[in-house]
């Protein structure tokens, strides 16, 4: 059939999905693209299952936000990837500016995850149970997580994440290991070791943020390289950006760089499936990020299908 979530799973992937955020619901004509499971067999909350939206203040959890998109997910028949319990950003205060004993913070990561994982059992594919956290040179980005509890906090959020939900794939997610060099090395590390130590652990998310005319070449290779260790990967957070207003050849490279993208998972078994981090330019969270940049997803403003929709229509 037609339709970017019918073709990937006619081709043997679990999903093609989106992000999508609370905030956009209320646009009719974007929800009629979002709620056709034909184009996304799959939604990411952008915000609203972060640490800031479910435990502002410590032991108050609130779901509200999470239970739109979840709900809306069900609604849809559509698979959710849960994001995410561990991140150092959008953190609320409490957590970033806390001054914790190792065995207070753990007692937190454990009690946000568990209660996190929990409300959402049953109803979530996969979770970023960890987001982000290596620096690009492969060294560990010091945040609280890592200065107070060292390279053990992973392991920490894994093990309740799994007591919570048995059934959801546990991911650990990141972004700039798309390509080979330290920072994937660290991944491939890191989650040899969780392996090793007996850590649950399922599978590695590939961000993949990308520039145009600047998706790395091995970025197959280093999906192989994960997958042979028997995780599963995904690409989670797809967009390709340009310098805005985009220029017409900006757009016919793009095509190309989301076919080679798209291509790379359709290539790797392992490779269960692609999201992008939403699928208009009107909601993409790239301008306001990257000063003078946009263009990055494959609908445009108007909701209009981009040369960038055939590109990847032409991987799958
Ligand atoms: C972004 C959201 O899309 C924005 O709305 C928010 O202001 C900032 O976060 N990596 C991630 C995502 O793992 O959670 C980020 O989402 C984009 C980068």
């Amino acid at each position: 059939g037609t339709g970017l979530n019918a073709l990937a799973k006619a081709a043997g992937k679990l999903y093609f999905g989106t992000a999508t955020d609370n905030g956009e619901l209320s646009d009719a004509a974007y929800t009629a693209i979002l709620d056709n499971n034909k184009e996304f067999g799959q939604i990411t909350p952008a915000n609203s299952m972060k640490w800031d939206a479910t435990e502002p203040t410590r032991g108050t959890f609130t779901f509200s936000g999470g239970d739109q998109i979840a709900n809306l997910a069900k609604a849809n028949g559509q698979l959710l990837r849960g994001h995410n319990c561990v991140w150092y950003n959008q953190l609320p205060s409490w957590v970033s500016n806390g001054q914790f004993t190792a065995a207070d913070l753990t007692t937190v990561i454990q009690n946000h995850c568990s209660t996190l994982v929990s409300h959402y059992k049953g109803q979530v594919y996969s979770w970023d149970v960890v987001n982000e956290p290596f620096n690009d040179d492969g060294t560990w980005r010091q945040d609280v997580f890592y200065n107070v509890l060292g390279t053990t906090y992973p392991a920490i959020a894994l093990k309740a994440a799994r007591a919570a939900d048995p059934n959801a794939k546990l991911y650990i997610n990141d972004y700039n290991i798309e390509q080979s060099g330290a920072k994937a090395t660290a991944m491939l590390n890191l989650v040899k070791q969780l392996i090793a130590d007996g850590v649950p652990i399922d599978g590695v998310g590939f961000q993949c943020h990308f520039i145009v005319g600047e998706v790395p070449g091995t970025f197959q290779t280093v999906l192989e390289q994960f997958t042979a260790l028997g995780l599963e990967v995904a690409i989670t957070e797809l967009d390709i950006r340009t310098t805005t207003p985009a220029s017409q050849s900006a757009l016919a490279q793009q095509q190309k760089d989301y076919q080679s993208v798209v291509q790379a998972c359709m290539n790797v078994d392992g490779c269960v499936g692609i999201t992008v981090w939403d699928f208009t330019d009107k909601y993409s969270w790239v301008p306001s990020t990257f000063s003078g940049q946009g263009a990055a997803c494959p609908w445009d403003q108007n909701l209009v299908k981009k040369l960038a929709y055939n590109g990847i229509v032409a991987a799958l």
